[in-house]
């Protein structure tokens, strides 16, 4: 390795560090999209912040309740103000922490997750539980992580700079900085892959037209931009502009800030109506020149009349909050190098967790962020890939594979496998992922996705294809087979040949149930075919 790429990974392994480091937010904020996803957050979270992300954080999960949705904008401050008023009930004066000092971290979890089908479905819509290989002590057992925690454990090595402030995350994706950890240094922020303001060549080769964008000028402010050309770029930036980035959607607001955007739009949170973003109509707004955004929302189909009062209203805003006319919006750089673990995609599913059992810098930052490789020890160390397993005499295990809490008695595990939770007497894998899979038969297969799948037959189980089970209340359980190539977004509609329902008719029968209540049936399911198994002396 040359020393520039030594120096950029033992920078990269320090920003791995302080995400492990004990030092995350005071105050976390679930916003889940029903009550029995806030239940099972409520639930989840108080057993394992402490573990995801080193602080025993105020775990506070709401859910949206708003005729139509509120946009992340609204719906940031309607989560913030359920939070407030749900702690409140146990004495917890959430305005007065902020306004204190505390850090407060909000995480968005709504959304379908198409792009990701089936998995999605086999955690009964719960989305951001969708399981990651690593484990938690949850009530005595053993637990994968799932995408949420890891989001929460990577955001919380912003934590120590934004007491005060209150920070608003999405979560599909980790990702390590490559410029450290920066500063808020405005009332309101945008976490931002910055780079020199690029030339128009560049613009087009890096397709720059197809982000949203954060431009900063020599003094720290910020303007918000939304999937332009090079040129209109060129006429809606202010001529200072040094670095321009694309856009996390992460933001962050000061306590004041918060509490004057909450007292500004006070009437919509009272009626529960209307539908605002934080990009179009709180950060364009507030760093765009008027008739700039008005041709911007023009092209977005908003009416002329309602962007020029809107833009009024923001204004006015503005004057009020900052009367000395100082910018509001700044951008925290997460460097244009840093490294992106993306589980929003059936296929970046497969590739970031497979990316676990592989051999460089970034997996290496990859496993000791998921704890499987100890803090500090080389890569050739890889006592940690396996954890808690009951093997069998007659299984080979490839050194580079990740197997955590199997139980499975002879074989073959061979190169490049993930296997999380897997119970079965016999396995013949290669580069394939088994997260939670019971089966009373062999499992045979290469590079195949299994997620949450009991099989009972005697038979061998395939693990070259995707295959994900749904349990529902009534002894149900939907098999819902696809492939890695298959997008989810594309296909939601499609009932694929194999399956008896498309994506869209599961999430729509998952929607009616409680997540808590399924979960424990599908539990139940794994345990039934694992203690015959048991009985039968087929495990080691
Ligand atoms: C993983 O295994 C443990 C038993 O070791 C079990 O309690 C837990 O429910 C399993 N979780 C999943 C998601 O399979």
């Amino acid at each position: 390795m040359g020393s520039n790429a030594s120096a950029s990974q033992a920078m990269e392994l320090e920003e791995v560090a302080r995400m492990l480091s004990p030092c995350g937010f005071d105050v976390i904020i679930v916003c889940c999209s029903n009550q029995a996803a806030e239940n099972y957050w409520q639930a989840r979270l108080e057993q394992t912040v402490v573990q995801v992300t080193g602080t025993n954080a105020k775990v506070v999960a709401v859910h949206e309740d708003w005729n139509g949705g509120a946009g992340n904008g609204l719906g940031t401050l309607y989560a913030y103000q359920k939070a407030r008023d749900k702690a409140s009930r146990d004495g917890f004066d959430l305005d007065a922490k902020l306004s204190g000092g505390a850090s407060v971290a909000l995480f968005h979890t709504a959304g379908k997750g198409t792009r990701l089908a089936p998995l999605p479905g086999a955690e009964n819509n719960n989305k951001p539980g969708v399981k990651l290989p690593s484990l938690l002590e949850v009530g005595g057992a053993a637990q994968p992580l799932t995408v949420l925690e890891a989001v929460m454990r990577q955001t919380s090595s912003y934590a120590p700079l934004r007491g005060g402030r209150i920070s608003v995350f999405w979560g599909d994706q980790v990702f390590v900085p490559s410029a450290g950890i920066q500063p808020s240094t405005h009332p309101a922020d945008i976490l931002a892959a910055l780079r020199p303001m690029p030339s128009k060549a560049e613009w087009e080769a890096g397709q720059l037209h197809q982000y949203g964008l954060i431009a900063v000028g020599t003094a720290g402010d910020a303007t918000q931009l939304e999937k332009v050309d090079y040129d209109t770029a060129k006429a809606y930036l202010p001529p200072d502009v040094e670095r321009v980035g694309t856009s996390l959607g992460s933001f962050s607001l000061s306590a004041a800030l918060l509490a004057a955007l909450m007292a500004e739009f006070a009437p919509e949170l009272a009626a529960k109506c209307a539908c605002l973003d934080s990009d179009p109509h709180f950060w364009m707004p507030l760093t765009l020149q008027k008739e700039d955004y008005l041709a911007v929302m023009g092209k977005k189909g908003t009416p002329a009349g309602e962007a020029a009062a809107h833009y009024a209203r923001m204004a006015a805003f503005a004057a009020k909050f900052a009367p000395g006319g100082g910018g509001i919006l700044g951008c925290v750089d997460v460097g244009a190098k840093a490294l992106w673990w993306d589980y929003g995609r059936l296929e970046l599913y497969q590739t970031n967790n497979l990316h676990a059992a592989e051999e460089g810098p970034s997996p290496h930052a990859l496993r000791t962020f998921l704890k499987l490789q100890p803090q500090g020890a080389p890569e050739s160390d890889a006592s940690g890939r396996q954890q808690r397993n009951q093997l069998g005499a007659g299984l080979t295990v490839h050194p580079s594979a990740v197997v955590l809490n199997c139980r499975i008695g002879s074989g073959t595990i061979g190169a490049g496998c993930v296997l999380v939770n897997v119970t079965a007497p016999e396995v013949e894998v290669e580069a394939a992922i088994l997260m939670s899979v019971t089966s009373a038969g062999p499992v045979r297969g290469k590079r195949g996705v299994l997620y949450n799948v009991v099989h009972e037959g005697s038979e061998p189980l395939s693990a070259d294809a995707v295959r994900a089970d749904v349990f529902q209340p009534g002894g149900k359980q939907i098999v819902v087979s696809s492939s890695i190539e298959t997008d989810g977004g594309k296909a939601w509609k499609v009932t694929l040949p194999e399956n008896a329902f498309s994506f869209e008719e599961v999430y729509k029968q998952n929607q009616k149930l409680d997540v808590s209540e399924c979960q424990a049936l599908g539990a139940a399911a794994h345990k039934r075919v694992a203690q015959a198994l048991e009985t039968l002396e087929r495990l080691p």
